[in-house]
């Protein structure tokens, strides 16, 4: 997986702008560019972020989108509920950290970098009734980090993007995040695209080598 220029700058600028306006990213930003180059090499169509805070993940793919001249809109699941939020905002580097988001500072911060994000205020398990019906070409996971959230997140996308699925805090300190996606790496419909630092990916299954679509070159290598 190709890291792109694009997906590095729009990061920088992202992680800066929100800490100015009193946001922040998760993590300090470090998936961002790994999630952004995932999004850009997914192409056209639209893609959902689940767990979106103060919009870091999701301003950054709507801009690459926007710049990269991609089709597709962004769509954003968080309930914005405190309670749930501190249960899962817990790792020791973000312990102290503000975690004040709301749906009023997402959408502050989608016009300060003069995107559009279409917001769903709900958790995202059960599926939102509104989205019944939605497909993307990529997603994020970074919402309910605990218990079966983060499988049921795969649950409920797996259907439902056709092509790379992103997951933040793929990491011993989360090991249900950790679990979910080798649940889903060993599901006959995806498995893992690329891994870099605590960022993981996977994709929808391609043709088996043994179904001999590819040409002998590549196999050669
Ligand atoms: C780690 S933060 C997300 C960080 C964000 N993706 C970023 O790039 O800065 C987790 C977010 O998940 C949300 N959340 C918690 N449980 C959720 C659920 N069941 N469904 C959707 N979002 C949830 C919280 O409200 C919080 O805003």
């Amino acid at each position: 997986m190709k890291i792109t220029e694009l997906s590095i700058d729009i990061s920088a600028r992202v992680v800066n702008g929100l800490g100015k306006s009193g946001g922040r990213a998760a993590d300090g930003g470090i998936s961002l560019p790994f999630l952004i180059s995932m999004a850009q090499q997914a192409g056209d169509g639209d893609h959902v972020d689940i767990g979106s805070l103060y919009g870091a993940s999701a301003i950054g793919v709507a801009l690459m989108k926007k710049e990269a001249g991609l089709e597709g809109d962004v769509y954003c699941i968080d309930p914005y509920n405190t309670e749930k939020r501190d249960q899962v905002v817990h790792a020791a580097g973000e312990m102290q950290s503000d975690v004040s988001a709301s749906a009023e500072a997402l959408m502050a911060n989608a016009e300060q970098f003069e995107v559009e994000l279409k917001l769903v205020q709900a958790v995202s398990d059960p599926w939102p009734e509104e989205l019944e019906d939605n497909t993307f070409v990529s997603a994020y996971i970074d919402g309910d980090h605990t218990g079966d959230g983060p499988t049921r997140d795969f649950e409920n996308l797996r259907g439902r993007v056709s092509g790379y699925i992103g997951t933040d805090n793929f990491e011993e300190e989360y090991p249900d995040v950790v679990k979910s996606m080798l649940y889903a790496a060993d599901s006959e419909d995806w498995f893992i695209l690329y891994k870099n630092l605590i960022f993981i990916a996977i994709r929808r299954i391609m043709p088996m080598r043994s179904d001999q679509v590819y040409p002998q070159a590549m196999l050669a290598r």
